[in-house]
């Protein structure tokens, strides 16, 4: 526990460059700017460690980096996202007020690898505990010489700026951060062309996420393959998950892939008394649904929650005790999506409206009993039918709560009222 981006947490001031750096941290900064370590070397090294992408697609780091035209003359750049707007997500701004320094350390390491000697990390709107922690970050590491111009005469060049969004979810997509970093409205683009040949200001730019970044500099110090022994197969190393909901003790845990549910729960602090689980969210809203059967079964690592009916996803785990009301919770859901969609797409603007009104509207004893197969319609109708993801993010859990607690949407709309009585 605790070994990657919480290693130093339990130090005072762990925020600091001088904790960070006697931990081991800007070693590998130090040796890419003394000539010892080449881009190849890194990404092998990545590539053996299997880090997946922390921001939900679940994506190789490694893999991603090579796709990085970095020959070209073009102006490149790294851009890390730390929006974290996905429901039930916050282990970024956690990485970001407690070892801003790692994310810095592996952006620079990023920009060397992908020859891009600009890098920006966007950070939501809210977050202004860790974006002063990061800027703070940012101004200590140039204090001592390790970003900027000519870096210790090596040649490299990094500057690192960060940049405040406003808020909007949709901004987490990485095209509409993208569009957002560069003064628009955050909209997503059509992909092809991909980011890493039409990114920021129209040049190659690889994004990842906060987590991601600030896992890289301790893969590289311990390699690859002690990364990768810490997790299970096809899920190297370990992972920060955030765990919320009907549990004693909410909190943000760093553990090993693989690890099993009902053990993370245990750390979480077990349920209230007197309570069962009744239904989990493993990997944020946007993930579907589980039963307490599947969820107690599972062990968290993306095979083994596929496996089980979700994605691991962020790594957000929302606990739901059997006092939980899935009409409500999906009305909730469906209005955060509703609000958050940003019009681009009709199947997304229209329906996500569509969905939240049907809800609302059993919510408020008025339901039909063909609202059901309404809701299942609009959101078939949303999945897989527009530029990003936030159509299919609204969709899943629509799916996911009728398809296994259907019982409760037919009583709500049958009696006006929830089946749950607390
Ligand atoms: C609606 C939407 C919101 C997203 N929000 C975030 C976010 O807050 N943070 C994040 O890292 N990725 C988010 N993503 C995923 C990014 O588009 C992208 O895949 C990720 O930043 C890549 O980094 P990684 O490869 O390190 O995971 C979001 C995607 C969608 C569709």
């Amino acid at each position: 526990m605790n070994e990657v981006c919480f290693k130093n947490l339990n130090k005072e001031n762990c925020w600091s460059l001088a904790v960070y750096e006697a931990s081991g941290g800007y070693k590998i900064w130090r040796k890419i700017l003394q000539g010892k370590l080449t881009p190849e070397q890194i990404i092998d090294e990545l590539k053996a460690s299997g880090l997946r992408g922390r921001g939900g697609a679940g994506f190789p780091t490694g893999l991603k980096w090579s796709f990085m035209p970095r020959k070209s003359d073009q102006q490149k750049y790294v851009v890390c996202n730390s929006d974290e707007g996905e429901p039930g997500t916050c282990k970024d701004r956690d990485i970001l007020r407690f070892n801003p320094h790692a994310v810095i350390e592996g952006m620079a390491i990023g920009g060397f690898v992908m020859n891009a000697s600009v890098g920006y990390n966007y950070i939501r709107g809210e977050f202004m505990e860790p974006f002063n922690r990061f800027e703070a970050a940012l101004k200590e590491a140039y204090s001592a010489g390790l970003l900027g111009k000519n870096i210790s005469n090596s040649n490299i060049n990094f500057d690192l700026f960060s940049h405040l969004g406003a808020g909007a979810y949709i901004c987490g997509e990485e095209t509409a951060l993208l569009e957002s970093l560069e003064g628009k409205k955050g909209q997503p683009r059509f992909k092809p062309p991909f980011p890493a040949n039409v990114g920021l200001f129209g040049q190659p730019t690889t994004i990842n996420n906060t987590e991601s970044f600030a896992s890289v500099p301790e893969i590289l110090q311990k390699g690859g393959k002690w990364f990768a022994d810490l997790g299970v197969e096809n899920s190297g190393g370990c992972k920060l998950f955030s765990v919320t909901g009907h549990i004693n003790k909410p909190a943000n845990f760093e553990v090993p892939m693989g690890l099993a549910f009902k053990d993370l729960l245990e750390m979480a602090g077990g349920l209230r008394p007197g309570r069962k689980l009744k239904a989990v969210i493993p990997g944020g809203s946007s993930t579907p649904l589980l039963t307490a059967k599947a969820a107690m079964a599972m062990n968290m690592d993306y095979d083994s929650i596929e496996a089980a009916g979700s994605m691991l996803g962020a790594g957000s785990v929302i606990i739901m005790d059997d006092s939980t009301c899935m009409v409500k919770t999906l009305t909730r859901l469906a209005h955060f999506y509703y609000d958050e969609s940003c019009g681009q797409c009709t199947p997304c603007r229209e329906g996500t409206g569509w969905l939240y009104r049907v809800l609302r509207r059993i919510m408020d004893g008025q339901g039909k009993p063909e609202d059901i197969d309404l809701l299942l319609g609009v959101q078939g109708k949303i999945m897989g039918n527009t530029i990003c993801a936030l159509g299919d993010a609204a969709a899943i859990p629509v799916e996911s709560f009728i398809r296994l607690f259907r019982k409760e949407f037919e009583y709500y709309i049958e009696h006006g009222e929830s089946m749950v009585k607390i």
